[in-house]
């Protein structure tokens, strides 16, 4: 299956875990692997299933990668109907506003007329956890799920 990774970060942890996962699966799907921050939301290819890493910033703001990506969705308005994605984010717990960057990302796809597939899952860095080994299953189970949908279609 096609499949859209694009990452949001401040940091570099949204990148290295998209080419972990792209490392992973690239051999079973074909996968690119994209910043947020170069392409605009006008750009998104519908037909395939994106699926994003999102970290939160600040006071659970989005990360600066992200930032130009949901600026110009709420000023053009971009309807991203047909748009099948998935979500993960990455967070820290010590934070009230644990995650809140995915979150804000996600309502927004979803506002302009994308379907979210599966739940978004956060990973905590104060967790014992390593990111991939949440989300490579998580990946797994949103593919799957994507996969029948477009089954179905
Ligand atoms: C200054 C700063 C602010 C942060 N704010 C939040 C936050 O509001 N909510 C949250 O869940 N995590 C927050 N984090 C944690 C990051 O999201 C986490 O470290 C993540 O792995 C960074 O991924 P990135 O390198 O892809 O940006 C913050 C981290 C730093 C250093």
């Amino acid at each position: 299956m096609k499949i859209q990774l694009f990452y949001g970060t401040e940091t570099g942890n949204s990148e290295m875990l998209c080419e972990d996962i792209e490392a992973e699966f690239g051999s079973d799907h074909e996968i690119t692997v994209t910043n947020l921050a170069e392409v605009t939301p006008g750009e998104m290819d519908l037909g395939t299933f994106a699926v994003l890493v999102c970290s939160s910033y600040g006071d659970g703001e989005l990360p600066a990668s992200a930032q130009p990506f949901a600026e110009a969705l709420e000023k053009d308005g971009t309807d991203l109907t047909g748009l099948n994605f998935a979500i993960f984010g990455l967070g820290d717990s010590d934070y009230d506003t644990f995650g809140q960057g995915s979150e804000q990302l996600a309502e927004m796809l979803v506002k302009h007329g994308a379907e979210q597939v599966g739940p978004r899952v956060i990973h905590d860095a104060q967790g014992d956890e390593l990111a991939e080994d949440m989300a490579f299953p998580w990946f797994a189970e949103r593919v799957s799920e994507a996969e029948a949908l477009a089954d179905a279609a």
